[in-house]
């Protein structure tokens, strides 16, 4: 039988003597893997050299007696105290110059050489130890890499190697003048040991040096992980590797991550940190499961399912009966192949004494145990059966980390956002049961009939022609406002109007903008009033386009808002600003409409659609996000294979249909 459903095990955190219970529990409730060691550097190296691998061969052993697998975690994410004592230059140094203490995690500098050779003697020494292990099945190198790494670091090793990576990206420092414009403000370099990493500085700061600045950053985590996953692939051959992602995170590119992992997992905590408005929004968390999926467009494993109140020194609110299934099942609609809760019991010492377990305090099996158990032994069997199985949708948004960094470097307006704004995108569709994939710009376009990218604001003539060459061949293409504004090292285009050479693709031209802060729009669609937010381009429609939405407030009432062109096979919209949701909403109905794409089933505000097909079958997830009943339809030809009575669905329940294609 396949893996299926796991837990986060920290045997080092509770006496020898409960082990077997722990073991014994988790067999019971159907879980048949388990991760460990991802933040237990001392144990497993207490002095300087001197490796003690036994407490883990001993839990590793133990659990596989009761036919339960390890995935091995490589404890890179924190060095312990020993090190930093005596090595203090692996401590990192954040913005302010100020080096940041020993207490928390990821106190270290990734490209520090001391610390680089001390994580590839542990790893290697693991790799090694376990590589023969018949109950090691895989490795996690470190955790959730680029979390708590926020601005850092700006120590002098991070500033030699991002002079290095600049050397090796442009060559000469006359290049790199030009790439970055620095003749404004008298920032010309004459070497390149002179580039400066970006600490604090007195007024803002150069965008075209802040946008290599975090693509460096994001290069140099990719390197960090590639040293580790080296080392293990060499020891190791017959081991998976993977990574816990978290979802939008954007200190690395997750496409470029993934690279060098075999699949790909993800942390949802659906109650959101502690508590936050996404809290068990159900677009938000199905968005959040289909870009983790996108990133490598394979399926996926969950190395953190919430299981209880989240918190550290404030918490969440208590999942109600029924959600955490709800959860782990939406999870597994979009694409999961496992799904691993964090934690196994709620830990009674540190920082995440009040991030709930599976257990509680006390270690006694309650509720949540029983709930997910019950849940296990009959989804376990359906599992096996959808091996092999993804989600295909027709849709696709393209989904960049670079122009997500360059929209961070200058929002333009304060309010705009490029995750927010796909997510909005994104809702649209989730709202009308539409699947939805992200595509990396690079991506195979082709596969889609409806192509949304959003915010196009970094251009380069590769992107402009895949671009050209998805509608020629037929897609349905939308660009949208910021599009064509800047070419690849952040510097404005001058020379044609927005959006550039698209232009001719959009069948339009901006010859004039208005950033709107505070302030709303109305813009006319289909006869209905709308709302146009953020940001309003004013638009020249050029001859054969067609005008869909008009601006009617403002000095440019009555100019267009929202065209379509056109252009060999498919057509190109351009939408000028950030509609609302109901804006959103109509046009999305009016542009899937139009691109013959239909939708999973009909179902009630609050019920999510979601498919997983392969060759000859294909199933249907109807997941009800409310505590309310709810009803939802689909096509009679389905049938029930989870759940009490199809189209019925009580409060967080889902249900599993199924039919043969
Ligand atoms: C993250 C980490 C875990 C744990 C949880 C809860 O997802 O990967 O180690 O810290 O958050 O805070
Ligand atoms: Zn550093």
């Amino acid at each position: 039988m396949g893996i299926h459903f796991g837990v986060d095990y920290y045997p080092e955190h509770w006496q020898r003597d409960r082990w077997e219970t722990d073991a014994e529990l988790m067999k019971e409730m159907g879980l048949t893997v388990v991760r460990m060691a991802e933040f237990s550097w001392h144990k497993l190296e207490p002095q300087e050299g001197k490796y003690d691998f036994a407490w883990l061969d001993d839990a590793i052993d133990l659990l596989g007696r009761y036919g339960i697998r390890t995935i091995v975690g490589t404890p890179t994410a924190a060095p312990p105290a020993w090190m930093a004592n005596r090595y203090p230059e692996i401590l990192p140094v954040d913005r302010e110059g100020r080096i940041r203490g020993f207490g928390g995690r990821h106190h270290d500098c990734q490209s520090n050489a001391v610390y680089r050779g001390f994580v590839r003697k542990i790893v290697t020494a693991m790799a090694v130890h376990y590589k023969d292990n018949p109950n090691v099945i895989g490795w996690q190198p470190d955790n959730e890499l680029g979390n708590s790494h926020h601005d850092l670091c700006m120590c002098e090793s991070c500033r030699k190697n991002f002079q290095g990576w600049l050397e090796k990206k442009y060559g000469t420092v006359d290049r790199l003048n030009e790439a970055w414009g620095n003749a404004f403000w008298s920032q010309e370099y004459n070497e390149f040991s002179e580039v400066f990493t970006p600490r604090i500085t007195v007024t803002g700061e150069n965008p075209s040096a802040m946008l290599d600045w975090k693509c460096f950053c994001s290069d140099l985590i990719v390197d960090f992980m590639k040293e580790q996953t080296d080392i293990i692939r060499k020891h190791c051959p017959n081991h998976f590797i993977t990574h816990n992602y978290m979802g939008f995170a954007d200190k690395v590119d997750y496409y470029d991550l993934g690279k060098e992992l075999d699949f790909v997992s993800h942390d949802q905590y659906p109650g959101g940190f502690f508590a936050d408005e996404s809290h068990g929004r159900g677009d938000i968390l199905a968005s959040t499961l289909d870009v983790v999926r996108s990133y490598k467009n394979k399926n996926f494993w969950i190395m953190e399912q919430q299981s209880g109140i989240t918190g550290w020194e404030v918490m969440g609110r208590a999942p109600a009966p029924g959600q955490l299934s709800l959860w782990s099942l939406q999870s597994v609609a979009h694409g999961a192949d496992a799904v691993v809760y964090f934690r196994w019991r709620v830990c009674a010492m540190g920082t995440e004494q009040y991030w709930h377990g599976i257990l509680p305090h006390s270690g006694n099996p309650g509720r949540r145990y029983y709930e997910l158990k019950e849940m296990i032994r009959k989804a376990a069997p359906l599992m096996e059966k959808m091996e092999g199985s993804m989600p295909a949708p027709e849709v696709g948004i393209v989904y960049s980390f670079r122009q997500n960094y360059a929209l961070q470097i200058q929002p333009q307006n304060p309010n705009m956002s490029y995750t927010e704004q796909i997510q909005e995108y994104y809702r649209a569709f989730y709202d009308r049961q539409i699947p939805v994939d992200f595509v990396p710009d690079d991506g195979d376009f082709g596969k889609y009939k409806l192509l949304v990218a959003p915010l196009q604001y970094l251009m380069n003539s590769e992107l402009e022609e895949r671009y050209f060459r998805y509608v020629k061949n037929g897609g349905h293409l939308v660009l949208t406002m910021r599009t064509g504004v800047k070419d690849e090292t952040n510097i404005c285009m001058t020379d044609r109007e927005l959006p550039g050479r698209l232009s001719e693709l959009t069948g339009s031209e901006v010859l004039d903008y208005d950033c709107l802060r505070d302030a709303r729009v109305s813009a006319v669609f289909q006869n209905e009033s709308h709302t146009a937010r953020n940001w309003c381009d004013i638009i020249t429609v050029k001859e054969g386009a067609e005008v869909l939405a008009v601006y009617a407030s403002e000095f440019y009432a009555g100019e267009p808002c929202v065209t379509k062109n056109e252009y060999g096979q498919g057509c190109c919209y351009y939408i000028g600003t950030e509609p609302d949701e109901a804006f959103m909403a109509a046009l999305v109905r009016y542009m899937t409409d139009a691109a013959g794409i239909a939708a999973l089933g009909n179902a009630d505000e609050g019920v999510e659609l979601a498919a997983r097909e392969k060759a000859d079958r294909r199933w249907i997830f109807a997941l009800n996000h409310t505590d309310m009943e709810k009803t939802y339809s689909v096509d009679s030809s389905y049938r029930l294979v989870y759940g009490e009575e199809a189209g019925k669905l009580n409060g967080y329940e889902v249900q599993i249909l199924e039919r043969k294609i």
